[in-house]
């Protein structure tokens, strides 16, 4: 402590400025963001999709932009005014260190990295389901397995990023009791109370030129990298489909995509046409044959979407319907039962009622849209 700071010679009593505009910003974008992702992703779900990517992008573009100017910025907003070595964290924390840290304390330094550290695996992680799992984003030719692993590891972080909020908050109210200021005012007004003994950090001046440089490469450097693979990726389920196909069977219901089931699967409903579901759609034998043989070529195997991985394979439901697998419902837990019953549809294994790309194999949650019930 042996530079002059400008908080130094401030009177005692004296409002001083902590927190600058930016790291002010930083704070309450945050908050918003990070709340419209957990309401989106825990409460909304899937057809929420959108704003959900949205809202975690812009978190994560705020946490790169914090790390810039926790090198430039002035001295509260630096890494180096809060990232304590261990032996000084528990110094704190067993009330060893006496006196007041104007910036963040040795111990919410510690828990500003770790938020900063789980927003960042989050956005990692969602990129890789975003590919891997849904095909879309930069990392969309990650295998299907990858992807669902960061789905998963997606939701344990998002829990563990609340419980981590919630610690952040308890602390930030228990310090404002403890050390009498609202610590949450500060946070908007920037300013704290000065007092004697205060730890006020060494005085650095900040560079928000070079700070908006660095974003700004950063920011194009995404740009680039979000481009650069965007086609339409290896596997897709086939688009065109087969005339024969397209004729016979969307007689009484959605064309139901050959990437949906396995070639084994398509072989046993085409088996056993006079006795399909309720109905009797049997065909002659060249007619089935070419539809069945077409079925297979372009059956779940062939195809890197949710629906081929998820539903494949998984016939031991009652009736053989694709609705009625654990995959299926664990999917539509959150629809009420009411709501498959009503006009316009019916059927749980009306897809398409919902599904606006159902046809195409793909059903992305980009394209989900429940339809208002209508009478009859
Ligand atoms: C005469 C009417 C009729 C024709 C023609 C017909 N189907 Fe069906 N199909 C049904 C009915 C009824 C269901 C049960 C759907 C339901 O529960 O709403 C069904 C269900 C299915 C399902 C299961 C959907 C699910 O939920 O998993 C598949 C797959 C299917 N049909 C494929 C075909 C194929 C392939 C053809 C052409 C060879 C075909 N269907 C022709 C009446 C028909
Ligand atoms: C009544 C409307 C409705 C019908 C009918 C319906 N779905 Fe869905 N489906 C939804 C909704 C809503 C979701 C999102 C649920 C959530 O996560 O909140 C969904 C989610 C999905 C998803 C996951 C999308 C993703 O990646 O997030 C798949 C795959 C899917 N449905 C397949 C099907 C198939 C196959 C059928 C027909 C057999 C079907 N759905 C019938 C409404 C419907």
């Amino acid at each position: 402590m042996t530079d002059a700071t400008s908080t130094q010679f401030a009177p005692q009593g004296k409002q001083v400025l902590v927190w600058d505009i930016w790291v002010r910003l930083f704070h309450w974008s945050l908050v918003v963001s990070i709340s419209t992702a957990a309401v989106t992703g825990f409460v909304l779900g899937a057809p929420w999709i959108k704003l959900h990517i949205v809202s975690g992008l812009l978190a994560m573009a705020l946490v790169a932009a914090r790390i810039v100017w926790g090198f430039l910025g002035p001295t509260h907003a630096r890494f180096r005014d809060f990232l304590r070595p261990p032996a000084a964290i528990l110094s704190h924390l067993t009330g060893g260190d006496t006196g007041r840290h104007l910036g963040h304390n040795p111990a919410g330094g510690l828990m500003m990295l770790g938020l900063m550290a789980v927003v960042g695996l989050l956005a990692i992680t969602g990129l890789t389901g975003l590919g891997g799992v849904l095909r879309t984003g930069p990392l969309l030719s990650l295998p299907y397995g990858i992807g669902e692993a960061g789905l998963e590891l997606h939701e344990v972080l998002a829990a563990l990023l609340l419980v981590m909020i919630l610690a952040h908050v308890a602390a930030a109210i228990f310090e404002s009791r403890r050390s009498r200021e609202n610590l949450v005012r500060s946070m908007v007004t920037g300013t704290k109370e000065r007092r004697p003994g205060d730890h006020r950090g060494r005085k650095v001046i900040s560079h928000p030129r070079i700070a908006l440089t660095v974003i700004a490469l950063l920011a194009g450097l995404t740009v680039q990298v979000w481009q650069r693979d965007t086609g339409v990726p290896e596997r897709a389920p086939v688009a065109v489909l087969d005339e024969i196909f397209a004729e016979e069977c969307t007689a009484c219901h959605l064309a139901y995509h050959p990437s949906l089931l396995s070639g084994a699967e398509w072989q046993v409903i085409m088996a056993n046409l006079d006795d399909h579901f309720i109905e009797d759609a049997r065909l002659d034998d060249e007619t089935n044959a070419r539809i069945t043989e077409w079925l297979i070529a372009h059956d779940a195997s062939t195809a890197q979407t949710r629906p081929a991985h998820l539903f494949a394979n998984e016939r031991e439901s009652p009736t053989g319907s694709i609705a009625e697998t654990q995959a299926w419902s664990d999917l539509h837990e959150s629809l009420a039962e009411e709501t498959f019953q009503h006009a316009p549809v019916y059927s749980k294994s009306n897809c398409s009622a919902c599904h606006a790309d159902a046809e195409t194999g793909w059903f992305s949650p980009f394209q989900i849209k429940i339809p208002k019930e209508t009478s009859k």
